[in-house]
């Protein structure tokens, strides 16, 4: 049981156990297409031997981009670019493979749609032509990740970003069909998750990126997104990533992979669904305890910004990660890139 076997998301054999977690590259065109920056970034992790790299959140509707730097799938132009893309990372020969995330902003988007009116962000409630909307904009980009010769997707539905927003109590306060009840705030992303899967069939990798639970847990627990979680797993999700609010996080050595215990309740109710853990896993030795535990991938997004050879180093010996956890990376000025790889850690 090694981190360095390989694994199964769906029908996917992945190389070893390591995910790269997406990782937004601030670099897109302001009309969404990938620029060269893209390239190298690629192309180091797969020559790095990451069994699966997600790439950055991709917006699904030019209304639901969150920067001008973000990167989109929303329209057939961005194709040619995302095939060039999968193109290099399968041309290294390391059989890394590749998935796009989807994702809306939501009231973090530059048109700040969102569920509900909220008392903390000016923001516009979206109608049911929006939610439509956004249903044909997910479905729409999973016909071209898969056009794009991308081996999985990954729906968004962390953070707090829209899908995340409508699953929570506290940002969702519609009284519609689309809030209220659990069954009622995850509609939008059951009928996401089967309008994507009925255009992707039923043997292409779907996974998801979810909040265990959000902080505070009022607005979304570990027993709901279980519970959402169950059915999902009974209509064919492939693997869910386990994440929270405030994703980012600082460590200390006694936080390090902050989001376990969730992801272990999560695990305990329902064992069949591949867990690939995120956030703050730093030691080659705690990833090995969780892999012999619970944890069939191990996913992580700032050690990679440092070191995109992480998982060749580890396989040489090394014991831990160098990066530092400080965020400067989230303010990269061009590209995302370590700010203080010069700096003794
Ligand atoms: C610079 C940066 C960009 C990120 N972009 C995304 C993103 O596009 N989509 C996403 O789901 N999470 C994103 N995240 C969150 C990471 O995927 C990950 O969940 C989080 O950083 C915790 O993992 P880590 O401790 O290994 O960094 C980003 C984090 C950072 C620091
Ligand atoms: S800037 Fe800080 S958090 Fe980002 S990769 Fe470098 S050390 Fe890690």
């Amino acid at each position: 049981m090694s981190l360095f076997d390989p694994g199964f998301i769906g029908s996917l054999e992945i190389p070893n156990r390591f995910v790269r977690s997406a990782t937004g590259e601030f670099a897109a065109n302001t009309d969404g297409t990938i620029t060269k920056l893209f390239l190298p970034l690629f192309s180091n992790l797969a020559k790095g031997e990451v069994g699966l790299i997600i790439g950055g959140d991709l917006y699904v509707l030019d209304e639901g981009k969150a920067s001008h730097e973000m990167a989109g799938i929303s329209q057939d132009y961005h194709l040619s670019g995302h095939k060039e893309l999968t193109k290099i990372v399968h041309d290294i020969g390391t059989n890394s493979k590749l998935a796009a995330q989807l994702s809306h902003s939501g009231a973090h988007s530059i048109s700040a749609k969102a569920p509900s009116i909220r008392d903390d962000m000016q923001v516009v409630p979206m109608d049911h032509d929006d939610i439509e909307n956004v249903i044909i904009g997910f479905r729409d980009s999973a016909i071209r990740a898969k056009k794009a010769g991308y081996d999985a997707i990954q729906l968004h539905a962390a953070h707090g970003y829209l899908l995340s927003q409508f699953l929570s109590k506290r940002t969702n306060q519609r009284t519609d069909a689309w809030g209220g009840s659990l069954e009622k705030r995850s509609q939008l992303l059951f009928t996401i998750y089967s309008e994507v899967r009925s255009v992707v069939g039923s043997n292409f990798p779907i996974i998801l990126k979810i909040n265990g639970s959000d902080d505070p847990s009022e607005g979304f627990s570990v027993a709901e997104s279980s519970e959402v979680l169950t059915k999902l797993t009974d209509d064919g999700l492939n693997a869910a990533e386990i994440s929270g609010m405030n994703p980012a996080r600082a460590i200390k050595k006694s936080n390090e992979a902050y989001f376990s215990s969730t992801a272990r309740k999560i695990h305990t109710r329902i064992e069949s669904l591949p867990i690939i853990l995120v956030g703050g896993l730093r030691t080659f030795k705690m990833m090995e305890k969780l892999h012999r535990e619970f944890v069939d991938f191990i996913s992580m997004c700032r050690p990679f910004i440092r070191e995109p050879d992480l998982i060749k180093k580890f396989k040489e010996g090394k014991k831990s990660v160098d990066c530092i956890s400080c965020n400067r990376c989230s303010k990269s000025p061009n590209v995302v890139s370590c700010m203080i790889k010069n700096v003794k850690s």
